[in-house]
């Protein structure tokens, strides 16, 4: 087991990382934010969209629990959901990881507001969501930062995974990257 679970209001039983990701994924099935595809499938599918466009290991792990913040076992009502992703994935992959999760948000306000049709793109549950987000808006201090344009690539798996029965990513190979990941960030 290892030493650096964190518990999350007493609702995570004490297991490993990778484990704690089979849980979040598994938690998602049936949670529809998207009327096309529940938020299990929208994560696998984005996941493997970031692996058939070349995203190395934490831009696919990113992809795969962007939209971890609406699990059952994480949701508290009092922050939105990318912020959620972002501290919960930051102490267990990374702080890469978890700004490229807690970004998509901000991704797609700011292409809302800097790339002409891209709002047209969107599907009605997300141009629904945006005015609760707050709209549109290119926030320099997202665009400045070095990791932006692999949040922009999040943003366009995020936008295109919501295909019923499209491919998802196996769980094995996202394990394997989730363990590779907290290798990588000392956990
Ligand atoms: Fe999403």
């Amino acid at each position: 087991m290892n030493d650096w679970y964190r518990p999350i209001s007493g609702r995570f039983p004490r297991v490993s990382g990778s484990d704690q990701v089979v849980a979040v994924l598994e938690s998602l099935r049936g949670v529809w934010d998207e009327d096309a595809v529940d938020e299990f499938d929208h994560a696998c599918q984005s996941a493997a969209l970031a692996v058939a466009d070349g995203a190395d290991d934490g831009l696919v792990l990113a992809a795969a629990l962007h939209d971890v913040g609406h699990s059952p076992l994480l949701a508290d009502g009092s922050r939105a959901h990318d912020v959620i992703a972002r501290d919960w994935l930051a102490p267990r992959f990374g702080a890469r990881v978890g700004w490229l999760a807690g970004a998509h948000v901000a991704a797609k306000r700011y292409l809302v507001a800097t790339r002409p049709g891209y709002g047209q793109t969107l599907s009605a549950v997300s141009v629904a969501s945006l005015a609760c987000q707050g709209g549109a808006a290119a926030d320099v201090e997202f665009a400045r930062h070095p990791w932006w344009p692999d949040a922009l690539r999040l943003r366009a798996y995020d936008d295109a995974a919501k295909q019923p029965g499209a491919p998802g990513i196996e769980l094995d190979a996202l394990i394997g990257i989730a363990e590779r990941l907290a290798v990588a960030a000392g956990r």
